[in-house]
């Protein structure tokens, strides 16, 4: 994919930054000032108790909202107004939700249709045998890399949740990410499918960079290097998780809401 350069020359460790991004729906503001540093390679996690404005941040981020004030740079370039088709061809990726994996096709067609789509309309696979084996050998290749080699003749919606989102990874990864963006990718899970997941993203992070919502401490505390807390839209801490977990004002604001426990225990 071209167009990945920075444009700006000297690279900078962070392949992402905002700076005062805000949105405002009808007065209510849900994203007031963040200014998100995401460095390359690694794993960040934004947390924050519900309503504090985080997949609005993801929404702004890969413009599927426009934001009110305050500007994204992603990998040096400034990409507040670009469009959202643009955002992925940069390697700006959101994991798509699981309604978005065809539930009656095969496992390996739903990655070779993500593979078609990243490819664009200047693939035409049904023009060649030849194009068509290249890409289901690429599609196995990515099945490989979440696990899911032996189950690509399975029918999507005959697999268990957890390996539905190993899926749902695996058609994310067919669009070559360079950020890979995931709202809460353990929502839902049992102990076995968090671990699975957890490995998951890990791997997946060893050549690309993670931002995900997560809710999950153990999620948070086991894989993530850097963490920004967002309450009422606004950035309330960063660090690691030593850090994070410590501080007074990140305990007060989870006390205050639902009074989930951010001290590990399953959320
Ligand atoms: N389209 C919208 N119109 C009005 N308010 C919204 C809209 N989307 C989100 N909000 C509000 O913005 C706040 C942040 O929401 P959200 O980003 O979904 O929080 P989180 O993902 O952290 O739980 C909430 O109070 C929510 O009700
Ligand atoms: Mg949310």
């Amino acid at each position: 994919m071209a167009q990945r350069a920075s444009d700006a020359g000297q690279p900078s460790p962070y392949i992402l930054e905002t700076s005062g991004l805000m949105k405002e729906f009808r007065g209510f503001v849900a994203v007031d000032g963040v200014d998100l540093k995401v460095r390359r390679g690694s794993i960040h996690a934004l947390i924050g108790p519900n309503g504090a404005g985080k997949t609005t941040c993801f929404n702004l981020l890969t413009k599927f909202l426009q934001p009110t004030r305050g500007s994204i740079r992603f990998n040096g370039r400034d990409i507040t107004r670009e469009a959202p088709q643009r955002i992925a061809r940069l390697g700006l990726v959101r994991s798509f939700q699981i309604s978005a994996v065809f539930p009656h096709l095969t496992v390996l067609e739903n990655v070779r249709i993500a593979l078609q789509r990243a490819l664009g309309t200047t693939f035409h696979f049904w023009k060649s045998e030849r194009s068509l084996a290249a890409l289901d050998e690429r599609a196995l290749a990515l099945l490989a890399e979440v696990g899911l080699a032996e189950h690509a003749g399975m029918v999507a919606v005959e697999m268990p949740y957890g390996r539905k989102r190993a899926l749902e990874i695996a058609t994310t990864l067919a669009l070559d990410p360079e950020l890979m963006l995931l709202d809460e990718p353990t929502q839902g899970m049992g102990h076995e499918d968090v671990d699975r997941v957890m490995q998951l993203i890990r791997k997946v992070a060893a050549d690309r960079t993670v931002l995900m919502v997560e809710h999950n401490m153990k999620v948070v505390s086991g894989i993530c290097d850097a963490i920004t807390v967002l309450a009422r839209g606004a950035v309330l801490a960063e660090g690691d998780y030593a850090a994070v977990s410590a501080n007074e004002a990140v305990i007060e604001a989870y006390m205050g809401s639902s009074g989930a426990a951010l001290a590990g225990a399953p959320a």
